[in-house]
């Protein structure tokens, strides 16, 4: 169990196309799978995909419980648009600290992926966690929040969190 460094955009390695879990027998997944839930946890996120703590496989873990002791893993997830009506949530990412922004997602998605072990599962999702599942697979994709904002409001919050990151160097 550790808590991993969550990397920032514009870190080039946040834009790397994640594969698919093929071995859930891999202890190292395993591993790598408690080290996310332990980083989510520790950042105060409601999610979190494995491309932003540099492991490149297609792993999502999230946790919308008020006690943060219910989370759910989600493994190789896709997921179909129930309702296309936009949905209503602001997102964050722990990868754009401190940026909130409305951007286009779908209002209710189902998903379809497979347990930590391999077990297939679908979650119907609306509201924030439908924001989220949409939000988190295109981390899987090398795709970030910022993509959907005009390049001029990219360009400065690139600009504010590369001086952020200079300073803590
Ligand atoms: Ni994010």
């Amino acid at each position: 169990m550790a808590v991993l460094p969550v990397l920032e955009y514009p870190d080039p390695r946040l834009r790397k196309v994640a594969e698919p879990v093929t071995d859930f027998d891999d202890a190292d997944l395993q591993t790598k799978i408690d080290d996310m839930l332990d980083t989510m946890y520790d950042e105060q996120g409601v999610g979190l995909a494995a491309t932003q703590v540099d492991y490149h496989y297609r792993i999502v873990v999230m946790d919308f419980s008020e006690e943060r002791n219910e989370p759910i893993v989600f493994v190789n997830p896709e997921f179909d648009v129930l309702d296309d009506a936009p949905n209503e949530c602001q997102e964050g990412c722990l990868s754009v600290p401190g940026f909130y922004e409305h951007i286009y997602r779908a209002a209710k998605v189902k998903v379809k992926a497979l347990d930590r072990h391999g077990k297939p599962f679908e979650l119907d999702t609306d509201e924030l966690m439908a924001v989220c599942v949409q939000h988190e697979i295109d981390h899987l994709d090398g795709k970030l929040m910022v993509d959907y904002l005009s390049p001029l409001k990219r360009n400065r919050i690139k600009t504010k969190l590369q001086k952020a990151q200079k300073k803590r160097a």
